[in-house]
């Protein structure tokens, strides 16, 4: 087999032939569907009259092709690899083709597929072609006409894109439905589901009157499960009409839920297709997180309705120009509807910690890629989380308002096209008179970049100068970088805490401004400033870097009481908390006692004594940074300092400040019926971190309150909260009993079992790993299912740090033959499952040498594209 050949955005040339129409037949069966495509092709009128016609084919078992009614000769088209080529064809034709396809055999969840009872459809970024022969490119898009045929009882019900037109029965217990989709669309938008579903119905009167009808379906077991996702529907559609002026334009759309799935979701016009995971809630089976997980993302791919598939991607480099926008409109949607603070802590945790450390890495890449082997190994929190803070900081550069009227032209001028992300760009620039040239370059140079500021107060001056550098390290393929436009929010805090009035370059802006940053250094000066203050800087997290300023202990308390921006608070505390562990990390490794600096009990205190006025913040600020972000912050990461260094802290603020935890966590019980409301959800935040903390003092009675919790068993949130304190402490004779408890209670859901494994392969305890294999071979395992697959193994692999990296290499061995049993099943899942084996430059010697032997014997494999991609990244000399 031919080397898998890279695929680079400068080679972009429009497609010759454009779809008028696309008809299709599908005749299921398991083993053999019979697909029928007709295609009505016309070449575009700037292509050359010889332009030959190429479509996109995988594994697809070819029984007829024919155009205008006249069957092709072999001698006629040319198959090779994935494209099948017609050299000569008319200026207006009609493709006809069949293929026949085997869903039960497709593992790799890519194209139609069963997933247990139910037929279903995968067909983002390039699943369509393992379906049919099709010009499968974001760029061509066209109106579908679906007939779905189906066995009347194993199927009976038959759903596409758009609205149903006709239906009826055909002989042999079998029937049909067609379905019309009048807005044109690429292939990746295309869905099919299939199978014996139920469904919730529910409708929606758009802003301008008219009615929706909404559908979710699922498997009769999960009817107890879809409240909450057709009301997080609802309040999307509402959210996007009064913030965007969106609204949806089909009589109907539905969801349905799957079992197995690649992603959490897809936005297929009019039929979305979700993860049971992501849509399925019920407060008995589901956490506070995952409700609240479940909103966004059920808002995310209603959003694509607008942003993705009204206006979608020219080409598959432009990605991010429909998940980045996205994905900031979801973060949007969630700030509103919930602790906006927390929102945006969330957010930032999550891109500082995995985004960093993806762009640190190997696989490293620009929000834009200019190449790619595998576009479905750039699904990344690089292309969804950074695009989105890209977004975000367009808005924040423009205003709010004139961001709308951006957006407002940006749906009105391409809305049914194909477009690049500067099309996005330039109608911002253009509403805003603002020049974007330079701010481009966050789309197509990858890395953090860094911020070194210092500052210095001149005391007879009366003045205060902020000097500010950035550079962003080299990446694989981009040694040398450029200065980017970088907004930097930030305001300055008096001794007493007032913040200051500031002067700068002739302007009084108040006590907020953004300093735009657009050269390797600049300085700033700020009069009429009275005595020495203190800097809070990038205010709400105001761009995607990492920043340092020689921050004293006592100023970063200072920063934490004071500052007005709640971000800035947070931050704050966590690096004052950074400082701390770390310097417990270095006793560690002298093999000295680790002291927690009094500064940090004295902050703590001080935080749980205050009037709980935002406590969704507060439980956010307790929380000690994560391992994987302190690991962030070491050239080379020491798993095991961290982890001591981390639980000693914990222990150190459990036992100095055990009766104001006693206190919070009393205080934050309730006997109000559950309900995922930002209210309860703070209060339970709240009062199970205190529960932790609590734990974490040794006292038995702490557990004793854990188990009570349990068995309480008011809500999923609180039971699993207290099944992980019993299960990782090391009273087995409390753990034990509440696993096996939970696992039998639960053991028909699989959801549920979910959580059940991930409690279990996050225990400290140094058996862990061994408690992973024997996991593997339970019965509500299988390593065909991603969600299980995540579960257990990412889980372990991303949240028990200190097992996975045994310096026996038994994790990484696990992780190496888990891939490589994917490589053959699920290429999608085996290449994102890989990554924590590519960091391996981050360890020492000795790990860095095992992690690399299983990334060798991986690679000793017959790779799919998509793994092959990533090994040989990683494997590279950089
Ligand atoms: N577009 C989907 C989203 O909203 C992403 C997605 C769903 C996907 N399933 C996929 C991408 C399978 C690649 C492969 O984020
Ligand atoms: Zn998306």
């Amino acid at each position: 087999m031919a080397e898998p050949q890279a695929i680079y955005l400068h080679d972009y040339q429009p497609p010759a032939y454009r779809l008028e129409r696309t008809e299709l037949t599908f005749d299921l069966n398991e083993k053999a569907t019979r697909v029928r495509a007709r295609l009505h092709l016309q070449r575009h009128p700037e292509a050359e009259a010889q332009a030959p016609l190429v479509l996109w084919g995988c594994e697809l078992g070819l029984e007829r092709i024919a155009i205008d009614g006249q069957p092709l000769l072999e001698s006629e088209y040319r198959i090779e690899g994935e494209t099948l080529t017609v050299e000569r064809v008319p200026e207006r034709f009609l493709l006809d083709t069949e293929v026949v396809i085997e869903p039960a055999a497709n593992t790799a969840l890519e194209g139609l597929y069963v997933s247990g009872p139910i037929f279903c459809t995968q067909c983002e970024p390039e699943g369509f072609r393992r379906i049919t022969w099709y010009p499968d490119r974001p760029d061509v898009l066209a109106p579908f006409t679906t007939t779905v045929i189906g066995d009347r009882d194993r199927e009976p019900v038959l759903l596409s894109n758009g609205n149903p037109v006709e239906r009826g029965e055909l002989p042999g217990n079998r029937h049909f439905v067609s379905w019309q989709d009048p807005h044109p669309k690429p292939a990746y938008l295309f869905a099919l589901v299939a199978g014996k579903l139920d469904c919730v119905r529910d409708s929606f009167t758009t802003a301008s009157g008219r009615e929706v009808a909404l559908e979710l379906w699922v498997e009769e077991e999960n009817l107890h499960k879809t409240e909450w996702a057709m009301a997080s529907l609802k309040r999307a559609m509402r959210w996007d009409e009064q913030s965007y002026g969106r609204e949806y334009d089909l009589d109907l759309f539905m969801i349905v839920a799957v079992n197995d799935f690649n992603m959490g979701a897809m936005e297929n016009k009019g039929l979305n297709i979700f993860n049971s995971a992501a849509v399925l809630a019920n407060p008995q089976t589901t956490t506070d997180a995952a409700f609240q997980r479940i909103e966004g993302i059920v808002a995310h791919e209603y959003f694509h309705n607008w942003s993705g598939n009204r206006v979608t991607c020219r080409d598959w480099f432009q990605l991010a120009l429909k998940e980045g926008f996205t994905v900031f409109r979801d973060q949007t949607f969630s700030a509103d509807t919930n602790s906006a603070p927390v929102k945006r802590i969330e957010d930032v945790a999550l891109l500082r910690t995995l985004q960093f450390a993806e762009d640190a890495g190997p696989t490293a890449h620009p929000v834009r890629p200019d190449h790619f082997i595998e576009i479905s190994n750039f699904y990344t929190l690089t292309i969804y989380e950074k695009g989105a803070e890209i977004v975000r900081m367009l808005r924040n550069l423009i205003g709010a308002e004139t961001f709308r009227r951006g957006s407002d032209r940006y749906f009105e001028r391409f809305d049914g096209q194909a477009v690049r992300v500067e099309d996005f760009v330039d109608v911002m620039a253009e509403v805003s008179g603002l020049d974007l040239g330079l701010f481009m370059r966050w789309y197509s140079q990858a890395g953090t970049p860094q911020l070194d500021c210092r500052g210095e107060y001149d005391e007879a001056g009366q003045r205060f100068t902020l000097t500010v550098r950035q550079h962003t390290p080299p990446t694989p393929g981009q040694p040398d970088k450029l200065p980017l436009h970088i907004p930097l929010r930030m305001g300055l805090l008096g001794d007493d805490g007032t913040p200051l009035t500031l002067s700068v370059d002739g302007e009084t802006p108040g006590t907020d401004t953004v300093l735009h940053l657009t050269e390797a250094e600049q300085q700033w000066t700020f009069e009429g400033i009275e005595r020495a203050p203190v800097p809070s800087l990038l205010r709400g997290f105001s761009a995607p870097v990492r920043l340092d300023y020689p921050w004293s202990r006592d100023e970063l308390a200072h920063l934490m009481r004071f500052d007005e921006d709640g971000f800035n608070r947070w931050d704050a505390t966590q690096r004052l908390a950074l400082t701390a562990i770390e310097e417990m990390m270095t006793a560690h490794a002298a093999g000295e006692t680790m002291h927690l600096d009094a500064r940090l009990i004295d902050a703590f205190r001080y935080l749980l004594n205050q009037p709980a006025d935002d406590r969704a913040v507060l439980a956010e600020m307790l929380r000690l940074p994560s391992e994987a972000w302190i690991a962030e912050q070491q050239s080379q990461v020491d798993v095991d300092a961290i982890h001591a260094a981390r639980r000693a802290a914990i222990e150190q603020l459990a036992d100095s400040l055990y009766a104001d935890f006693e206190r919070v966590y009393h205080a934050n019980q309730s006997t109000a019926g559950y309900a995922p409301t930002p209210e309860q959800i703070a209060a339970r935040s709240l009062k199970n971190i205190a529960l932790s903390y609590l734990t974490a003092s040794g006292e038995p009675e702490t557990l004793a309150m854990a188990k009570a919790q349990f068995e309480a068993d008011d809500n999923m949130t609180d039971v699993r909260a207290a099944l992980t304190l019993l299960a990782h402490s090391d009273r087995a004779d409390l753990g034990d009993p509440a696993i096996r408890a939970f696992g039998e209670r639960w053991s028909h859901d699989a959801l549920v079992m979910d959580q059940w494994f991930a409690t279990q392969v996050t225990r400290p305890q140094p058996d862990a790993l061994e408690r992973v294999r024997f996991l593997m071979q339970h019965p509500a395992f299988s390593i065909k299912n991603p969600n299980r697959v995540r579960a257990l193994i990412g889980t372990f692999t991303r949240d028990n740090r200190v097992n996975f990296h045994r310096r026996d290499g038994a994790g990484y061995r696990l992780l190496a033959d888990v891939v490589i049993e994917l490589n053959r099943l699920n290429p999608e899942i085996a290449a994102r499952m890989i990554a924590p084996l590519t960091r391996f430059r981050r360890f020492d010697e000795a790990r860095a040498a095992l992690m690399r032997g299983e990334l060798e014997r991986i690679r000793a494999e017959k790779l799919s594209r998509n793994l092959h991609e990533v090994v040989e990244k990683a494997l590279a000399e950089t």
